[in-house]
């Protein structure tokens, strides 16, 4: 693969032509997990392609289809031939055909979206069939497909209806097809103008709205706009040096991601949301969260959830591999893995996080910022746009309301807590209780039993000032020292989503 290799026409009629045959072939996600059975559609994910080649051993349209766009097989000019129109797609760029062999130009995978769309993700070739050896491509201008971290940001993005949205680095446009589908305007960046051109190839071949493409680094392509939405999936790597655009910012440490989520407050119009994920550097001597909050902008809300930490031998073990460079000489990659704790070393790091930052601005911000930064590693319920959005607004009902409003309000249970009683096998009373959410975040907390308690009568119909007194009673506790020490306990459940306001 080459990135210097021209790219398909744009064209929207070509690609609507070729859309066409795609589908009547159900070449789609649903389609491929028919043909190629679970185990092999996850392998292909993963960019394993042998069991994909074994299941595509037929001669049908589909099996042709996979061949040739996910698995970059060279196919005899008849076969394709009766599978789409192959004229028009050699015309178009799509393919190329020496009069015997013909061969994809770019990768192009089928991608099911959140409402059973059957769109296509358009990326280069190579990336997604180097299985355990890395990507497989040493170009720097590279544009990858999908991956863990795309979908990952696709899943926790807000979905409300907007005006504008923003796509910083697009890549193939993953993000942008997502937005495509709730903001009336998509604006897409990219530093490098191949991931552009994708990002057109991919909304033309998903039969989606234009995106405006605008080419430069971090927000300087949108220094005169403001979005409703901005969303990015950053090339956050840290690296000792800039060797691949789509991973390395090319900016020192987790400058890159500081500087991103420093400027989207400016970018971003009031209520509106921006979505990150970033990586971060632990610092020896400095408490990581700290570093995480001074990055929130003026006049933003924040929440950043940091879901994983590497120590420095393993992040860079996980990036050399990710580039291919353990298949390489291995004086080379053992120089490039001293490179990089190097790096490491020179800058205190001893970890790096990942994670999600979003930002809410809001009026009520300016004065008072709500900034939670916390560790949740545990598996969640994707999507959690609406958990996000419900996150702030939940944020803003305890901003707005003192210890005694909060007493006068009414709380329900949210839907599918359940409590959890932990304690040694055969003991008459718990040690503690838990409880747990089997949605969204799928949180658990400890509680004592006030709390357990509490929970468990919100139903919506008795303020929570009422419900303290009724549980003083029944513990033979003094209400009014019962309604001074709990609602902090109360913020705390609201906060996590355990508790929602009527
Ligand atoms: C990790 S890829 C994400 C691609 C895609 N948005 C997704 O979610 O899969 C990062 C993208 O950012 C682009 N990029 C790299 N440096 C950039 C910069 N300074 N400004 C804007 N985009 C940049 C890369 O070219 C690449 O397309």
């Amino acid at each position: 693969m080459s990135t210097t290799k021209p790219l398909p026409s744009t064209d929207r009629t070509g690609a609507a032509a070729l859309r066409a045959a795609l589908l009547a072939a159900d070449f789609t996600a649903d389609g491929l997990l028919d043909l190629l059975g679970a185990p092999a559609y996850a392998a292909l994910a993963r960019s394993e392609t042998v069991p994909a080649v074994r299941a595509t051993r037929g001669e049908g349209a589909l099996e042709t289809l996979v061949r040739l766009f996910l698995l970059q097989d060279a196919l005899p000019h008849a076969r394709v031939a009766q599978a789409l129109p192959l004229e028009q797609a050699v015309a178009q760029g799509w393919l190329t055909d020496d009069g015997e062999l013909v061969r994809a130009t770019v990768d192009v995978r089928p991608y099911g979206g959140p409402d059973g769309e059957d769109w296509f993700i358009v990326s280069d070739l190579g990336c997604a069939v180097g299985g355990a050896g890395g990507i497989g491509s040493k170009d720097e201008g590279v544009v990858l497909g999908v991956g863990g971290a795309s979908t990952t940001l696709a899943g926790i993005t807000v979905r409300k209806p907007v005006a504008s949205a923003l796509d910083l680095g697009t890549g193939s446009g993953i993000q942008a097809l997502h937005a495509a589908q709730h903001a009336t305007r998509v604006t897409a960046t990219d530093l490098n103008p191949r991931a552009l051109r994708m990002t057109a190839l991919t909304l033309a071949l998903s039969g989606a709205p234009e995106a405006e493409l605008r080419e430069g680094s971090l927000f300087e392509p949108v220094t005169d706009e403001t979005y409703d939405l901005i969303v990015s999936n950053p090339p956050f790597v840290i690296s000792p040096g800039a060797r691949l655009t789509y991973r390395d910012g090319g900016m020192g440490g987790d400058d890159l991601c500081r500087s991103l989520v420093q400027q989207a407050g400016e970018r971003l119009n009031e209520g509106g949301y921006a979505q990150f994920l970033a990586n971060w550097q632990h610092v020896e001597g400095e408490d990581w969260q700290e570093r995480l909050r001074s990055w929130v902008p003026r006049g933003c809300d924040a929440w950043i959830v940091q879901r994983e930490v590497q120590d420095i031998t393993q992040y860079a073990e996980l990036w050399l591999r990710d580039a291919g460079d353990h298949r390489t000489d291995p004086a080379e990659y053992a120089a490039r893995y001293d490179a990089w704790l190097d790096e490491f070393e020179a800058r205190k790091v001893k970890a790096v996080g990942f994670g999600w930052i979003t930002l809410r601005k809001s009026a009520a911000a300016q004065d008072d910022p709500s900034v939670t930064v916390e560790e949740w590693p545990h598996p969640v319920e994707q999507p959690l746009g609406a958990v996000v959005e419900a996150h702030f607004a939940r944020l803003d009902h305890l901003r707005a309301h003192d210890d005694a409003a909060l007493l006068a309000g009414h709380f329900v249970l949210a839907e599918g807590v359940v409590q959890e009683q932990v304690g040694l096998p055969g003991a008459e009373d718990p040690e503690h209780v838990v409880l747990r959410q089997h949605r969204g975040m799928r949180r658990a907390t400890k509680v004592d039993t006030i709390g357990a308690g509490f929970a468990g009568v919100c139903d919506g119909s008795m303020s929570a000032g009422r419900i303290l007194d009724a549980i003083a009673q029944l513990v033979g506790e003094d209400p009014v020292l019962l309604r001074d020490r709990t609602p902090a306990q109360i913020r705390l459940l609201v906060e996590q989503g355990f508790l929602e306001p009527r």
